[in-house]
């Protein structure tokens, strides 16, 4: 038995094992709208043997959109296109969450295989971008400062938004607060100079994520889990630290956050030690102050290293990105070279013998180490 093989239950909703999609953009929607793309992209991985799946970034309004081809749950339409997916996914055994986003001063960007790059003018489909201060990213447009009327619309948004992922058929909520969008930026001192409530100390900074906790708690079932994604550090001198996210994950677990997912980066340009396991230190260190599960993130493309992740107590749960687009049956492959037979996957049971062979209704039969399971 292994530890990435191995139920893991938060409030009412047991996944059946901890190696999970990693959120990607598929860069593939109009008007936020999922599309078959979606379909494909979610329902391979759904049958590869994934726990969870979590959707890519998905805007709460259209102004939140990373790029004018992100996915949104804005509006009625979006939502019934989301149901399609989430049936898809449930009818394979598993379960599916959706990234609730607002890309702040990093939203209105040209994909990343589009030329030109950075900011989508007005004129190309793109719109003002709005942050917590007037200063911009690297490169992209400047944003418009929020006004404090503003900001306390943000957590209505995404309340909104939980409240569609209801009627979407999702089984958890993961907010957004990493990667340098909104709710990063104002967590940053890189990038949130107010100096009202918002802004300046710790406490003012992480303000406005904790009031979207709250809000999306109240808005979501009891029963189903919330995530947070957090970029643990800035990777750069006078940014966010991993002992400044570990407070704001011990705050966030007072709010009604099951789990964080520990991520680092994406609010400067950094210079980032990468490689494989590089954010696990990170999530142990989260996962021991702030005393709540935590999922690790990045380069943990080696099954064996995705288990000693979770064995040694770093992480709760691993989520893998870039490998399963290179191969969505990564769960799958990884369960075989762990020498787990299909424990922990969503796997029917044998209903029947046929020719002193069992057969199994609702998924492909599996057969490891000479035993059907
Ligand atoms: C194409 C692509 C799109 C991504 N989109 C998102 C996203 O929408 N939300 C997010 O939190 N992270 C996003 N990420 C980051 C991944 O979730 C993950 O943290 C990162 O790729 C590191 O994991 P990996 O080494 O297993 O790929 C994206 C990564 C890729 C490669």
């Amino acid at each position: 038995m292994t530890t990435l093989f191995s139920p893991l239950t938060l409030r009412g909703t047991t996944f059946a094992n901890r190696a999970w999609l990693a959120p990607m953009c598929q860069y593939s929607a109009t008007d936020g709208v999922p599309s078959d793309w979606h379909l494909v992209h979610l329902g391979a991985r759904a049958s590869g043997g994934f726990g969870l799946l979590l959707t890519e970034a998905t805007a709460v309004v259209p102004e939140g959109r990373i790029s004018p081809q992100d996915t949104g749950i804005w509006n009625e339409e979006q939502v019934v296109a989301w149901r399609r997916v989430t049936d898809f996914v449930h009818a394979r055994g598993t379960r599916i969450g959706i990234q609730l986003a607002h890309a702040g001063r990093k939203a209105s960007t040209y994909r990343p295989f589009s030329s030109p790059q950075g900011s989508v003018p007005v004129a190309d489909g793109g719109w003002e971008t709005v942050g917590p201060s007037p200063s911009s990213f690297p490169g992209y447009a400047a944003p418009q400062a929020l006004t404090d009327a503003e900001i306390e619309d943000v957590p209505r948004q995404f309340a909104a938004a939980a409240k569609r992922a209801v009627d979407a058929g999702f089984d958890v909520v993961e907010v957004h607060a990493a990667h340098g969008y909104l709710l990063h930026q104002f967590l940053s001192p890189l990038s949130n100079q107010r100096d009202d409530e918002y802004g300046g100390s710790l406490e003012n900074r992480m303000r406005l994520l904790v009031d979207v906790t709250d809000a999306v708690r109240a808005a979501w079932p009891d029963e189903r889990p919330l995530l947070v994604r957090v970029s643990a550090t800035d990777w750069v001198e006078g940014g966010l630290t991993v002992e400044d996210v570990a407070v704001v994950a011990k705050e966030l677990a007072g709010h009604g956050v099951d789990l964080v997912d520990v991520s680092t980066g994406g609010n400067a340009h950094a210079d980032i030690p990468v490689g494989p396991g590089y954010q696990v230190p990170a999530a142990r260190t989260i996962r021991a102050t702030a005393g709540l599960p935590v999922a690790a993130v990045g380069l943990l493309d080696d099954p064996r290293l995705a288990e000693a992740t979770l064995a040694d107590g770093s992480a709760d749960a691993v989520l893998v990105g870039r490998a399963a687009l290179r191969d969505p049956h990564w769960a799958l492959r990884a369960a075989h070279e762990l020498g787990v037979a299909t424990s922990g996957l969503p796997v029917a049971e044998p209903t029947a013998d046929v020719d002193g062979l069992p057969t199994v209704t609702g998924w492909q039969p599996q057969y490891e180490r000479g035993t059907w399971r």
